[in-house]
């Protein structure tokens, strides 16, 4: 029997509570569909890094690096460790280490699920730069706590990250309605995202097949909310597309509907699967936190270790859960009772 590793990263919050749903419903696909799946838990978190000082050991890249592939609930607990702290000593960290570029964001409305919108048909999936532009992590500060004091932190785009980024999102908008949206902000920045427009036209030049707009960060974010039925693939960077994809997971009904994927695909290192959300503190050990988001972060994960009927099993039953009414309107289900709704779903 075939069987794939997976290193499982619950986190803090409610990064615990929606792992451990995920991953019941990933065992409980793998048993159904005939191959293995191994987890090891790893309780890397904020309250690791006050025992210990680390929010993962030394080693923790090198013994993720043994995994086909990693899911992770949420990282960061602001009133105990500092978020520059907590999500540079793991998060952060494990998207570079293993070049996990493309950052992959569905937002559409599951059956059952009203969003605040008056819309209903978009299907969006958003593409983000995950390893450099505004998160290169280049910077530094000088004459700290005087008048004189200087912050800078710089935002990188190279030719190799723009191009690799971009060129996943076309062929992305090739297996889907064709439409590419590339997000710029070239009549303000007029080095990192003009440069980003002539990657972009560049490309497009190999893919006639693919219609391809840019459309400035603001206008995009209106356009989420006005007229989301008119994008298709969005590739974004880091910090643009950090931000968007919170609008997307507003306009699918809430943080606990949007999943997320870390490729590297290249497939050179492990992939990492995670919901859009955080660990969400005003609701932790409330047992409400929707699980949906990591349980469909959890599919993308089978469908990467090529798993695809497993994963598709595992969509439709979060949408016959939600269909039926379970875990559609956010807070009027436990967690519990939405994962054991999907499980019920998979039999
Ligand atoms: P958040 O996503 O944790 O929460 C924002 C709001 O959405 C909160 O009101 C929360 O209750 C709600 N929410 C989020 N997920 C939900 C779910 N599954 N079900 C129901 N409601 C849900 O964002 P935040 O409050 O800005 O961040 C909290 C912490 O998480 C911070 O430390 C932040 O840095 C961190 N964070 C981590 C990740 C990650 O690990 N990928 C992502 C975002 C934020
Ligand atoms: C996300 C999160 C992270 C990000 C934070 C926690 C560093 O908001 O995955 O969207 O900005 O990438
Ligand atoms: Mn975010």
């Amino acid at each position: 029997m075939k069987t794939h590793s997976v290193a499982l990263v619950p986190g803090d919050g409610i990064g615990v509570a929606v792992t451990e749903a995920a991953w019941q419903v990933l065992q409980r696909a793998a048993a159904q569909g005939g191959f293995g799946l191994d987890g090891e838990i790893f309780d890397w978190s904020c309250d690791r890094y006050l025992e210990t000082g680390r929010m993962m050991p030394e080693d923790g890249i090198e013994t993720l690096s043994r995994f086909d592939a990693i899911l992770l609930g949420a990282v960061g607990w602001p009133a105990k460790v500092p978020d520059s702290v907590s999500l540079h000593g793991l998060l952060l960290p494990i998207r570079k280490a293993f070049d996990q570029y493309a950052n992959i964001r569905p937002h559409r409305l599951l059956p059952g699920v009203e969003g605040p919108l008056r819309k209903e048909g978009f299907d969006i999936l958003c593409i983000r730069e995950n390893t450099e532009g505004e998160y290169s992590g280049a910077g530094g500060r000088v004459h700290q706590g005087t008048d004189a004091e200087v912050a800078v932190e710089t935002a990188i785009f190279t030719r190799r990250g723009v191009e690799r980024i971009m060129r996943f999102g076309f062929e992305q908008a090739r297996r889907r309605r064709g439409r590419l949206a590339s997000v710029t902000k070239s009549n303000a920045q007029k080095y990192s995202m003009v440069f980003w427009d002539e990657v972009t036209r560049e490309l497009a030049a190999e893919y006639p097949d693919v219609e391809v707009t840019s459309y400035h960060i603001d206008a995009i974010a209106a356009r989420f909310v006005m007229a989301p039925e008119t994008l298709d693939v969005v590739v974004a960077s880091n910090l643009f597309g950090d931000i968007l994809t919170d609008l997307g997971a507003a306009i699918q009904g809430g943080l606990g509907f949007a999943a997320s994927a870390n490729i590297n695909p290249a497939r050179t290192a492990p992939s990492m699967f995670e919901p859009v959300h955080g660990s969400a503190p005003d609701i932790a050990h409330l047992g409400i936190a929707n699980p949906v988001a990591a349980i469909w972060s959890g599919a993308m994960l089978l469908e990467h270790l090529g798993e695809t009927e497993a994963a598709e099993r595992v969509i439709a039953a979060i949408e016959r859960t939600t269909a039926a009414g379970i875990g559609a309107v956010p807070g009027r289900h436990r967690t519990e009772e939405i994962t054991a709704a999907v499980l019920n779903a998979l039999d």
